[in-house]
């Protein structure tokens, strides 16, 4: 296998481009991919502060990184969910990528700062931990944004996620989520604007990404995640792909460009108003994170 671009020995082939490539030519075909989302979706401008949700993971790391390398200076925010050894483990390579470059990484510990972790939060709710979950990351994350004058969170969905979700959410018909379903969601009062900039790179090549930059990340699946639907679109995607290299990307890029706007409007329920409790916008009295809270603290 040769690499595209000058033909030296290629370590990794991406059937979707039909190209294979050298570590070097590696690298500059994913900063090229993220260039041209950022670009493509306008997802950033020269002044804004960003803040990148960093969770130890692969594919925030390689975003970090990748960002730097496109000098698009950004800070990170790391949040601590008490999943055990896995957020332990997590946490460390947050930390540790952070540390060795001199780049600032900020906290927040769900149990220390909100009183309570994610299996906490699922053992009250009886349901799966990735709704409390998804939801308190929301929170949080647009929270300290919004609070610490971040204009954008940056956040390492892939197109892998995104096309998941994707086939989730049409299997549904779920129209009010394929309404916000975009790679750029815009900042509103009360709400940083919220960027995906790595929606052109799928989970494989972000693995060879960190592997060749020599990133130390957070191998392990959250075991709490086993239950999850969007493993099992996944799976079905990957056998369509296999067949057809392209596929993901089609369907993920020809909603955004084609489909998505249809739905824009139905998720435009009711106006929104600061959350009784903690002041963030919510079309109820409480927002969900309040409620959650609460819910927890009732049981506990
Ligand atoms: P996930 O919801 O686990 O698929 O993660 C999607 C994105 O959310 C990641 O790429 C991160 O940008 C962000 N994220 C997930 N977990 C954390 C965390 N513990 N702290 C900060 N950001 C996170
Ligand atoms: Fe949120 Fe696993 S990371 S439930
Ligand atoms: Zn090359
Ligand atoms: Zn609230």
């Amino acid at each position: 296998m040769k690499c595209t671009v000058c033909r030296g020995p290629a370590v990794i082939d991406v059937r979707r481009h039909n190209a294979a490539f050298c570590p070097d030519h590696f690298i500059v075909h994913c900063r090229d991919q993220v260039r041209r989302a950022i670009t493509e979706h306008d997802m950033l401008s020269p002044d804004d502060r960003v803040l990148v949700a960093v969770s130890g993971g692969k594919d925030s790391l390689a975003l970090w990184d990748l960002l730097a390398a496109l000098d698009v200076p950004a800070d990170g925010l790391h949040l601590r969910l008490g999943i055990g050894d896995y957020s332990t483990e997590s946490t460390r390579a947050a930390r540790a990528y952070a540390s060795a470059r001199g780049w600032t990484l900020h906290e927040v510990d769900l149990d220390a700062d909100w009183g309570f972790t994610i299996p906490d939060a699922a053992a009250a709710t009886h349901r799966v931990p990735c709704s409390a979950c998804g939801l308190s990351k929301r929170h949080l994350c647009n929270q300290y944004a919004v609070e610490h004058g971040y204009d954008v969170v940056a956040t390492g969905h892939n197109l892998d996620d995104e096309a998941a979700v994707l086939l989730g959410n049409v299997l549904r018909w779920e129209t009010g989520y394929l309404g916000r379903q975009q790679p750029v969601l815009p900042a509103a009062p009360g709400f940083a604007r919220k960027v995906k900039p790595l929606v052109r790179l799928g989970e494989r090549e972000l693995a060879a990404y960190c592997v060749i930059r020599r990133i130390d990340y957070q191998v392990e699946e959250c075991p709490l995640a086993s239950g999850n639907r969007h493993l099992a679109y996944k799976e079905v995607l990957n056998g369509l792909e296999h067949r057809s290299p392209g596929t993901k990307a089609a369907f993920v890029h020809g909603f955004f460009a084609r489909g998505q706007t249809r739905f824009t409007g139905e998720d435009t329920a009711t106006p929104l108003q600061p959350c009784a409790t903690c002041g963030a916008p919510t079309p109820g009295e409480v927002c969900a994170f309040c409620r959650l809270r609460a819910r927890v603290a009732e049981r506990q």
